[in-house]
């Protein structure tokens, strides 16, 4: 698994944004989408293209697509709000959806919605989820992409923590990730440190 920072200063001070407890859900929303638009455009450069004929005003030449839009799957909720930035990138795509909760007795992640394909086979697929923590609800999320037949995932996070990219190399279910800041690590809440909060409740206000 390769992984990329998206070490830029307009993506930086996206990042800081969303970080900073003065901005509220709507400053918080805005930087997420301006974000995921950069944090998308870098994980396509990974992304096969094909050329095609096509004429301008004064000549004929060759053009460039992308060969195989990549499926577009947010993990819900903390996801959703990268998906329309996405599929605006990607106009081409379709979209599929994961809904993960953890289970009360056992607090290993559980899929209460799987919206997608029964055979991802040849069709790449770029994950979207806002917090690589522990790791644990996106190796989840990635297994069911592999059990599908999906072997070309890419994963766009906002922020990663040092335990969950470990835990999702280790899965083997990704080829690249791409966020904006690898943090210190996780708190015993295993809550990102420094992190930005709840993503979910930033967004969407708590329940
Ligand atoms: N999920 C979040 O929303 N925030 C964290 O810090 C960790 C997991």
């Amino acid at each position: 698994m390769d992984v990329l920072v998206v070490d830029h200063p307009l993506a930086q001070s996206r990042l800081t944004a969303m970080r900073n407890t003065e901005s509220d859900s709507g400053a918080f929303r805005a930087a997420l989408h301006e974000l995921t638009t950069m944090l998308v455009y870098e994980a396509a450069r990974s992304f096969a293209v094909e050329a095609y004929p096509i004429e301008t005003p004064v000549a004929p030449t060759m053009g460039t697509r992308l060969a195989n839009p990549p499926l577009i799957v947010p993990v819900l909720r903390a996801g959703l709000g990268m998906a329309d930035s996405a599929l605006a990138l990607l106009p081409e795509s379709s979209m599929g959806f994961v809904g993960l909760a953890r289970d009360e007795k056992t607090f290993e992640p559980r899929a209460y919605m799987e919206s997608l394909p029964g055979d991802l086979s040849g069709l790449p697929v770029l994950v979207l989820d806002p917090m690589l923590a522990t790791g644990g609800s996106l190796v989840h999320c990635c297994r069911l992409l592999v059990e599908r037949g999906c072997t070309d995932v890419a994963v766009c996070c906002v922020l990663a923590a040092p335990e969950g990219i470990e835990r999702l190399r280790a899965s083997g279910t990704v080829r690249h990730l791409v966020t904006a800041s690898i943090d210190e690590g996780l708190n015993d809440k295993k809550y990102i440190v420094p992190g930005l909060g709840d993503a979910g409740d930033r967004q969407f206000g708590g329940m």
